[in-house]
């Protein structure tokens, strides 16, 4: 069986992982499958975002799959782990931007994909949460990290060393998600941000994501060299003529994204 449903409205795709039964927990089938797809539209310009959910309104992902992990041993979850980061780090690297729509509990692994994702959108009611510690373990899809580059290490201590859930109005006010769905408004919230960037120029968005990706936590100099190349990505384009023509002719310009 499939672990994902994939729905694509022209540019955009929306994928929802189907494993309501389980709370979306990640096994070994759907890294695999997250994988393949995420080869397909890194090679793919047709594809410039990917919205990611998770089946029902319980859980987007309650993180990893706990009844296949109790039957896995130490070099097999080893394996697993490693898969995982490799995984998350692709999304980042990719060039299709990706929105996490968390519709429910994000939970260890689950936080960790929402985390690696460009944006998180979230339902008012959902909660977000890294408990690894209360089962004996830490994050290890790249959590302590990502969590403490996001809003802090103070604040990534208080989550990660208590394994404490953030409702979605803290998760907003600590800056962990970008925006809060009114209730039963999460699909639509999270399409109109995928389109408000996928109007925009493709080489342009995906260079802007690789500069601020890339250049965060460099030396400045050394991050605004990097600004530099990127820019030279964006200045070689025939979409910055376009851009340039449609400003001066008072059109919306018609990005190809070359
Ligand atoms: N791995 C495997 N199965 C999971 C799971 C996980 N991470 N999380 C939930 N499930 C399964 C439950 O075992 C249960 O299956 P069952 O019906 O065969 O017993 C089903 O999903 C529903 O879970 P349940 O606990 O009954 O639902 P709930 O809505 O009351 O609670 C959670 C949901 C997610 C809060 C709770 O299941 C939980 O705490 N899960 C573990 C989350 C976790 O610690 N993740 C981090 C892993 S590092």
């Amino acid at each position: 069986m499939s672990e994902f449903t994939v729905e694509k409205v022209g540019r955009l795709e929306i994928w929802t992982i189907q494993g309501e039964a389980r709370r979306n927990s990640i096994n070994r089938a759907l890294v695999a499958e997250l994988d393949a797809m995420l080869t397909r539209v890194s090679g793919d310009a047709g594809t410039g975002a990917v919205i990611l959910t998770g089946a029902g309104d319980k859980a987007f992902c309650a993180g990893a799959d706990l009844k296949e992990r109790a039957e896995m041993t130490e070099d097999q979850v080893r394996a697993f782990l490693l898969k995982l980061r490799l995984l998350l780090r692709a999304v980042e690297n990719s060039d299709c931007v990706f929105i996490a729509a968390i519709n429910g509990l994000a939970l260890g692994g689950g936080a960790e994909i929402a985390l690696c994702c460009d944006f998180r959108v979230a339902a008012a009611d959902a909660e977000i949460g890294l408990p690894e510690v209360r089962l004996g373990i830490i994050p290890g899809g790249g959590g302590t990290q990502r969590l403490s580059r996001l809003i802090g290490p103070a604040r990534a201590k208080d989550l990660i060393l208590t394994g404490r859930r953030v409702r979605a109005e803290e998760a907003l006010q600590i800056g962990l998600i970008h925006r809060l769905a009114p209730a039963g408004e999460l699909r639509r919230v999270a399409i109109e941000l995928a389109q408000s960037i996928l109007q925009n120029a493709p080489i342009a968005v995906a260079a802007a994501k690789h500069a601020i990706d890339r250049g965060f936590g460099l030396e400045l100099d050394q991050a605004l060299a990097l600004e530099h190349q990127q820019y030279e990505l964006v200045l070689k384009s025939e979409d910055r003529l376009e851009g340039l023509r449609a400003f001066a002719e008072k059109r919306p310009p018609q990005f190809k994204g070359r």
